[in-house]
């Protein structure tokens, strides 16, 4: 299929954004600093921190998972049963662990995490992280997946 663009100028901090590729939901994320330091503090309570067993193209590398730190890209996937995970940013919430809940994502349907760059949690159904697509910038504000 052919890549799909999308303007990204108007995405503001803290913000997702739901682009179609393929067919799939690709989540583009605009992560605000406060979300950025937050990762590198997850190493231990994740399966996969440095995506080892996880699929996401060789340029993306690093905890942030991304070409430009801020801007995270990710299949809207879950890699357990391939349900969409819920963007749930708010630090602290209480249904998703409270004080130990940095913002990611969660699965509804057997309650996988995620955190801000799609890393997976320990003890949940899903054993990968998001799959990155392949993508690219054209200029400062157009993002070209695929
Ligand atoms: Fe997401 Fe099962 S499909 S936890």
């Amino acid at each position: 299929g052919a890549p799909v663009k999308a303007d990204i100028s108007k995405l503001e901090p803290g913000q997702m954004v739901v682009v179609e590729w393929r067919g799939q939901p690709v989540y583009v994320v605009y992560r605000t600093p406060e979300m950025l330091a937050a990762l590198s503090s997850l190493d231990g309570s994740l399966k996969d921190p440095a995506s080892e067993i996880s699929e996401q193209p060789d340029y993306v590398t690093g905890e942030g998972r991304a070409i430009r730190p801020e801007i995270f890209v990710a299949v809207g996937l879950c890699t357990h049963l391939g349900c969409a995970p819920k963007y749930r940013p708010e630090v602290g919430a209480a249904d998703l662990g409270g004080d130990a809940w940095v913002g990611g994502f969660f699965c509804p349907c057997h309650g996988s995490k995620f955190d801000l760059a799609g890393r997976v949690y320990n003890g949940v159904p899903a054993s990968a992280n998001l799959v990155v697509p392949p993508y690219s910038y054209e200029g400062d504000n157009v993002l070209v997946i695929g």
